[in-house]
């Protein structure tokens, strides 16, 4: 650390001026590099992005970004980036004034040399964003940072957003000042367990993404049959990856909401309307089906039922082009109950996408006992060609993530019905870490979609939850109703008054210790291929409580042996659910 701050400071003392030619990622250390430069000036092509997203990984900035930023763009700017991570475009690095100039590359040359023959002056910041940076003030913003910090995540769980702060607001920004015992100093930052957890998780969706690294041909037209929840969705995505895509339902009328969040999505990712209107071009509602007979993969995400499922296949399957790929999204029929109806069935791979598929990085590459390795490998490719992390899955009930998933949110539902409240419930999750409580998520997911993969995936004599199946008697299914567990305002949650003085790690391991054991389970069976994907999974398919790196690791780092005897004790009290599974030996 040492070391690159000196060589760094040595470039931003050059008595010269220095320009930055910023093009494609510059990320972390490649932006730290710009700024100690007196200039920057960026592509304006869409692949080029600047940030300090050191945060992600659970560390800090560390060669002087947190020196140079707040002075360049303001504190509270500079804060808001490093504290969230996120990575701004050439246009937006401009308008914060992270870069001085932006052009086309091939003009990068001459826009280097009018910097360094005719110097202009340093660009003055706007009264309040240099007002943030203020002694005075400093104190201000960061406690205020460190608030908004502290709404999202706790500091013994995840430090570095906390010292990015204090490093900000105590020594400068300067991590060659903190003595080595300070929470913020990068020994205490790279020594705590969530630092070694994030990077391995980034290395492990590398691994992910490798999986898709194949030789294929691309898909150029893909046929989608079902409009719902997520074959609409899902359509939606394609086309926004470029890709043709046909969409077919019963009715235009169920097509119709499909478009519709399609057009938002556009207007959000894409913003220019000569872009929206592209991509609208691209996803074309298509009752009729004619698209099966062009598409190279056809997605079907229709009512989870096998009969209705396998009688579309035998009315499709002729009609599919040689060479055709077709896909299944189901959340949790085997995919040996659904090929034996097809003359090929090694052409059936399973493609299972997470709600809401635009923000869920995760695919299911669901391998059945008769799927080619050919259709396996294109599977892959298709979710890296829609900028999605493949996972390779055998085909049990399930796969991993819902598997994985599904005792834990049972155990939540029993819970609720021996009178724990739903927000004490969520709020045991949480302060586990997991992103939302498992009430609050299948009130979003849909209780009658829960339940009905909770059916498939019970074991004998596993109880039926009971608050839950009122709740679908009556109709009331969670968010898309208004009501499940909670009532829903606007897409929100109404909760009560928080947990009290209830302790929530004894709930939070009665919810997490069946998803434990079910892990290990996926993993002694082969599922996936090996505990490492097993905790890619369940992070980027469930966001399983990213700082503890997936179920496996939370087993290695709390020990086999503290979680069995809780396990031995929640079997005493309430039954073989909580028998441990023969392959927790071998983790
Ligand atoms: P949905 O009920 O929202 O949509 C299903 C759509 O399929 C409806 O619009 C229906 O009109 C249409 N449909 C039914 N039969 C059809 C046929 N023969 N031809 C053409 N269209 C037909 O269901 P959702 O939630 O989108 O689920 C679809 C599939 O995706 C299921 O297999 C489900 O297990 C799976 N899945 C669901 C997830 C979720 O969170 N909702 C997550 C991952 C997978």
């Amino acid at each position: 650390m040492r070391l690159g701050n000196e060589v760094y400071d040595k470039i931003a003392a050059l008595p010269f001026p220095t320009v930055a030619l910023i093009h494609g990622f510059c990320m972390g250390g490649g932006t730290e590099l710009a700024l100690a430069c007196k200039y920057r000036v960026a592509d304006d092509g869409p692949k080029t992005r600047m940030g300090l997203p050191e945060v992600m990984l659970g560390i800090v900035p560390g060669w002087g970004g947190i020196v140079r930023l707040p002075p360049l763009i303001g504190a509270a700017n500079a804060l808001d980036l490093m504290l969230t991570g996120r990575t701004v475009d050439a246009r937006r690095a401009k308008k914060l004034g992270m870069v001085d100039a932006v052009t086309p590359r091939r003009h990068f040359a001459n826009a280097a040399r009018q910097f360094l023959l005719s110097p202009p002056a340093a660009h003055g910041l706007a009264l309040a964003a240099a007002a943030s940076d203020w002694p005075g003030i400093r104190s201000i913003v960061a406690s205020m940072s460190a608030k908004k910090v502290a709404q999202k995540v706790r500091r013994d769980q995840y430090p570095a957003p906390y010292a990015i702060i204090d490093l900000w607001k105590d020594f400068g920004g300067d991590v060659r000042k903190v003595p080595d015992d300070h929470p913020a100093s990068i020994r205490k930052i790279f020594e705590h367990p969530t630092a070694r957890n994030l990077i391995r998780l980034f290395t492990l969706q590398d691994r992910l993404k490798a999986f898709g690294k194949q030789d294929v041909a691309p898909i150029r037209h893909l046929h989608v049959i079902g409009a719902g929840a997520m074959g609409g969705d899902i359509a939606a995505w394609c086309a926004l990856k470029d890709i043709t895509v046909t969409l077919q339902d019963l009715a235009p009328e169920r097509i119709a909401p499909a478009v519709k969040r399609a057009a938002a999505l556009y207007g959000k990712r894409l913003k220019q309307p000569h872009l929206v209107r592209a991509a609208m071009d691209r996803l074309i509602p298509d009752v009729a089906g004619h698209g099966v007979a062009r598409a190279d993969l056809v997605i079907e995400a229709i009512v989870e039922n096998a009969e209705v499922k396998r009688k579309l296949y035998a009315s499709i399957e002729p009609r599919m082009k040689d060479g055709a790929i077709l896909a299944t999204n189901t959340s949790s029929i085997p995919l040996q109950d659904l090929s034996t109806i097809l003359e090929r069935p090694e052409r059936l791979v399973g493609l299972h996408f997470f709600n809401p598929v635009a923000q869920m990085m995760l695919v299911e590459i669901v391998e059945g006992p008769q799927t080619s390795p050919e259709v396996m490998r294109a599977g892959q490719a298709f979710a890296k060609q829609i900028d999605k992390l493949p996972l390779p899955c055998k085909s049990a009930p399930g796969f991993l993530v819902n598997r994985v998933l599904s005792p834990y949110l049972l155990e939540a539902m029993l819970m609720v019905d021996e009178g724990i409240p739903a927000e004490t419930i969520d709020a045991a999750a949480r302060d586990f870490g997991m992103p939302v409580g498992p009430i609050e998520l299948a009130d979003f997911v849909g209780l009658d979609i829960g339940a009905a993969v909770g059916r498939e995936l019970a074991k004998p004599g596993s109880p039926i939850p009971k608050k839950l199946m009122e709740l679908i008697e009556a109709k009331n299914l969670g968010m898309k109703t208004g009501k499940g567990f909670y009532t829903w305002v606007k897409g929100k949650a109404q909760k009560g008054a928080g947990p009290g003085a209830v302790d929530l790690k004894p709930l939070a391991d009665r919810m997490v210790l069946p998803a434990l054991n079910e892990a290990v389970a996926c993993v002694r069976e082969g599922i996936v291929a090996d505990a490492d994907l097993c905790d890619a999974g369940v992070v980027f398919g469930t966001g399983f409580a990213p700082h503890r790196g997936g179920a496996i690791s939370t087993i290695r780092s709390r020990g086999k042996k503290e979680l069995l005897e809780v396990m031995a004790e929640l079997k005493a009290k309430h039954g073989l659910r909580f028998e441990p599974d023969s392959g927790w030996d071998a983790i």
